[in-house]
């Protein structure tokens, strides 16, 4: 199995990209794979999700460049639409993601890390979008994502010359949001994970959703979405659970409702 799912605790599934023969480097039916596992999360009771690569070299290392040089192959639309959208999927996605990241995350790896929601990359890691280098671009929002992070300039630097960047680069341009002792990535990122699964579901759900959803409109539109989304949340079980768990001085026991 190259994509790995294994649940941590009771809220939280740990995702694991596993080709370390290919530095992680994902195949396609790996992407229509990963797109099949967004799906089922969605559905399950988890509350937050982290991803990583295998072994101790890389998160991913890209698209599997092996492909590249095969003929297309027919296949069918259902799949290769999985394969085209399952970053899509991560923003629609109801639970946060966080990239655990270790080594190299390029390309399409980085692609993959920054359709995340939080990125935690340890010490050793690089980064880079490092298509350029191949005589194309990025093709799976790469070149979308890395400027609204980073911004224009950054983004086509790191573009154009397919330059990689460290961790500790990365922390100071607003890449990745923590960094962290290459021992301590896993659980650093699975602690984080269940702090946010510690959460009220609908509030973390909604709490996403307008961030994901409302960088993407005008100001007025994106404030009328959590206007709507805070107001929704007014009407939960968890709402009234939240105020009266401070009141009473103890610890809340979220519903779900
Ligand atoms: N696709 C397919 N195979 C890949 C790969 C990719 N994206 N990235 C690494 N591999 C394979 C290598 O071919 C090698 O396989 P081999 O042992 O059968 O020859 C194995 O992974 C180890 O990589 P190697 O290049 O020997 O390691 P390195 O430490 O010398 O270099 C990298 C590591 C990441 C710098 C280098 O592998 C690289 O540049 N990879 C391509 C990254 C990239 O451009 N990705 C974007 C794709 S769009």
């Amino acid at each position: 199995m190259e994509i790995r799912v294994e649940p941590q605790g009771r809220h939280v599934v740990m995702v694991t990209i596993d080709n370390q023969r290919r530095l992680n480097a994902m195949t396609r039916p790996m992407m229509a794979e990963l797109g099949r596992v967004w799906d089922e999360l969605e559905r399950s009771d988890c509350r937050c999700i982290v991803l990583t690569g295998a072994g101790e070299r890389a998160f991913c290392a890209g698209a599997d460049i092996r492909e590249f040089l095969e003929p297309p192959v027919p296949t069918r639309f259902r799949e290769e639409r999985r394969r085209l959208d399952f970053r899509r999927e991560m923003d629609r996605c109801p639970q946060p993601i966080i990239a655990a990241i270790r080594g190299f995350a390029l390309g399409g790896g980085l692609e993959l890390a920054l359709a995340c929601d939080i990125r935690v990359a340890a010490e050793d890691a690089q980064l880079g979008l490092t298509e350029i280098n191949l005589a194309i671009i990025p093709g799976g929002g790469g070149t979308q994502r890395l400027p609204r992070l980073v911004g224009r300039g950054k983004a086509l630097e790191m573009i154009l010359t397919g330059m990689r960047v460290s961790a500790a680069e990365a922390l100071r341009l607003g890449l990745v949001e923590r960094v962290v002792p290459v021992a301590e990535l896993l659980p650093s990122a699975q602690a984080l994970a269940k702090s946010i699964a510690e959460k009220a579901p609908i509030a973390l759900r909604y709490a996403k959703e307008a961030v994901v959803s409302g960088i993407e409109l005008p100001l007025a539109d994106g404030l009328r979405l959590e206007n709507d989304l805070a107001t929704l949340l007014r009407t939960t079980e968890d709402r009234v659970e939240g105020a009266r768990a401070f009141v009473e001085k103890r610890k809340p026991k979220w519903s779900g409702r």
